[in-house]
């Protein structure tokens, strides 16, 4: 069938539905995957969720070393969302690859391994550290991480530091393993960061990381979290993620997306993939419906056979396509009521 129209669909038998999509050249049959740092390294999720099933697993940001991370507290709730400053903890690349890595290897889940770093040599030596790991499926190199001592450290608040860390990365990864920069809402203008890392080398972007927030307590009149500000997550910030994915497609129509911020039912992650995303990582949702990744694609199918649709391919950037149209449409109205009144 050709796409959607918002009129007239002719419903079809959501089996019949092709979920499968891809990210540059990794090739997905599910469009769900984790979102980095919500579900560590995927293990804890297994007893809900059939991690062979889903997209895959975009594992917690892991550093070159150990790490203890910030202060506690470590969490604030908020109004639709979640504030955190977890501050990159983590048991250092070698101890990932030894016991995460292996794990999700021996259980044939498909694997994004996400990578941060302090400085572009840091980046380096895990892109070098990785390499030769079997089972990575793309590297999500998180250049946004809100919970750094310092803002010169948001590598995607500047577009010449994004790339400088996206090229050595592409250049150190595997030629066919793609790397996708994590990119944070929290710029002027995300277009001119995701030129900047795709000139660099990336495959393709991850859409949005946290935003930068603050809780105060009135009660004890300070910041309630221990590191002060931290990442807003959940439902809050889907509206500014599905525009950083909007504007960065409609600019690169072909970069691949996977977009993520506040997804919780199929109806949401169809607005990314709507919005130009190719696939959708879930992640504050999790935290207190853990089936919600299988969830969220059986509601995707649904709805996508309910409109008659049959591939989930035929739908990435749709919106675009489906707001040409009306605006065409209208102006056409518009030029005959013009003509009527002549
Ligand atoms: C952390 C890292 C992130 O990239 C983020 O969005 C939120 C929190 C962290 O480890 O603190």
């Amino acid at each position: 069938m050709g796409p959607a129209t918002a009129a007239g669909p002719r419903a079809v038998d959501p089996s019949a539905v092709d979920l499968s999509t891809r990210l540059g050249t990794l090739v997905l049959p599910d469009p769900v995957l984790t979102a980095s740092g919500c579900a560590a390294a995927g293990r804890e999720l297994a007893p809900f969720v059939d991690l062979t099933a889903i997209g895959g697993v975009v594992t917690k940001s892991i550093m070159l070393e150990p790490r203890s991370g910030r202060p506690t507290p470590r969490m604030a709730e908020t109004p639709s969302g979640m504030l955190n400053s977890i501050g990159l903890q983590g048991p250092g690349i070698e101890a990932f690859v030894a016991k995460d890595l292996h794990w999700l290897r021996e259980h044939g889940v498909r694997t994004i391994v996400s990578i941060a770093g302090g400085t572009v040599q840091e980046y380096q030596k895990l892109a070098q550290r990785l390499r030769h790991e079997p089972g990575i499926g793309a590297i999500e190199v998180n250049i946004s991480c809100p919970n750094v001592e310092s803002r010169g450290q948001v590598f995607a608040c500047d577009p010449f530091s994004a790339a400088q860390v996206v090229e050595v990365v592409r250049r150190h990864t595997a030629p066919g393993t793609p790397v996708l920069a994590k990119l944070s809402p929290d710029v002027t203008d995300i277009v001119a960061i995701a030129r900047s890392v795709r000139e660099a080398g990336a495959d393709g972007v991850s859409m949005i990381n946290t935003l930068l927030g603050m809780v105060i307590d009135p009660d004890t009149m300070r910041p309630v979290l221990g590191g002060m500000t931290g990442g807003l997550s959940g439902p809050a910030i889907r509206p500014v993620a599905v525009r950083a994915v909007w504007q960065v497609h409609a600019a690169f129509p072909d970069l691949p997306i996977l977009g993520m911020g506040g997804i919780r039912t199929g109806r949401d992650a169809f607005e990314f993939l709507l919005a130009g995303a190719s696939a959708v990582s879930v992640g504050t949702v999790v935290f207190h419906d853990p089936h919600a990744l299988a969830r969220i694609s059986a509601e995707l199918r649904e709805l996508l056979a309910a409109r008659g649709i049959t591939r989930l391919a035929d739908v990435v950037g749709l919106g675009h396509t489906m707001q040409a149209r009306h605006v065409a449409a209208q102006a056409t109205r518009r030029a005959a009521q013009e003509e009527a009144l002549a």
